[in-house]
């Protein structure tokens, strides 16, 4: 029996599935990325992950065909390398043969939004879809296209990176060296960032959302604001409101360019509830033209979490 594995290497957690050739799911493992620890302690951890779900499923590593490997920042599937990552602190890392080194398997990279949108394509809201788009926010904003059914990835394999786009022009700055770019207005990241700005001010700033993070600032995530947001807090509402009205203007630029039939949206802060949804789809519907708007449909991911992993193993499953 044979076996490929899935990776999905994010800013904050690394998620692994093993799964069989017909493509059932076997094992799944999660671990805190160790970004801080540098290149090649992340490296370790991928190769432990996958050794681990192997394990887990009592699978020889010999009967693991391929490793499908989605990874941050813009790289190129053909030479294995990822260019930039941001929010991993990486430049030029040559992540395929590293792996494939530390593992002796063989190894595909793709970008991990770009396998989002591939595992959304096969196995969840875009089945039906062929001009699709996939925006993960979460501590980065990422995007993934498929265009007649296949990834587009551009002449390098960079296309689709919309957390880069700028929306507010000599705006905040963004880990990519560029500023204002919707990444470092509306991620978690960006959300949180904004809380502890306005808790900075002092004087009972912020209250609503210290109180819900039980007073302390450092505890203060993106879901913080959109709980205390959700429970009627002002300050926390500006600052939710102000993040979609960005993700909006970041769509409208995306529909207008390639007219897709579907925006699937998935990343934890796409969980904050129907406040930041309805202020998006409404800078959405401003800014966008009409007869783009009109054919478009925006819709949670349907994998959740796994997107990225499932799109990984579909990656893998066609390498063999
Ligand atoms: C990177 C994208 C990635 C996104 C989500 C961004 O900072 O540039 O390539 O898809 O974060 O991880
Ligand atoms: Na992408
Ligand atoms: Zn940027």
């Amino acid at each position: 029996p044979g076996y490929v594995v899935g990776v999905d290497l994010g800013g904050t957690k690394i998620y692994t599935l093993l799964a069989t050739v017909e493509g059932t799911v076997a094992a799944e493992a999660e671990v805190p990325t160790a970004a801080g620890r540098g290149y090649e302690a992340v490296l370790d951890q991928i190769a432990d992950t996958v050794v681990a779900v192997a394990a887990q499923a009592g699978v020889k590593p010999e009967n693991v065909r391929a490793v499908g490997v989605g990874a941050p920042g813009p790289l190129d599937p053909d030479t294995g390398i990822v260019h930039q990552a941001p929010n991993l602190g990486w430049k030029e890392a040559p992540l395929r043969a590293d792996l494939e080194a530390r593992l002796q398997l063989p190894v595909c990279l793709e970008n991990d939004a770009n396998l989002g949108a591939l595992g959304e394509h096969t196995f969840g809201a875009g089945r039906d879809c062929n001009e699709l788009v996939y925006v993960t926010v979460s501590t980065g904003i990422g995007g993934g296209l498929i265009l007649r059914g296949e990834i587009y990835g551009g002449v390098g394999g960079g296309a689709g990176e919309i957390g880069h786009i700028t929306v507010v022009p000599g705006g905040p700055g963004c880990r990519c060296g560029s500023r204002g770019c919707l990444e470092a207005v509306a991620s978690g990241t960006a959300i949180a960032l904004r809380a502890r700005e306005l808790l900075d001010k002092g004087a009972g700033a912020g209250a609503g959302i210290l109180a819900l993070a039980g007073g302390e600032a450092e505890a203060v995530t993106a879901a913080t604001v959109a709980r205390a947001a959700e429970a009627g807090d002002p300050e926390a509402r500006a600052i939710l409101d102000e993040a979609a009205w960005h993700l909006g203007t970041g769509l409208a630029a995306v529909v207008n360019l390639l007219n897709p039939c579907r925006i699937v949206l998935g990343g934890g802060v796409m969980k904050s509830g129907r406040l930041l949804w309805d202020r998006m789809d409404r800078s959405l519907r401003e800014q966008a033209l009409d007869a783009a708007y009109r054919r478009v449909r925006l819709v949670p991911g349907a994998l959740g979490a796994r997107a990225g992993a499932l799109g990984a193993v579909t990656l893998a499953l066609r390498s063999r």
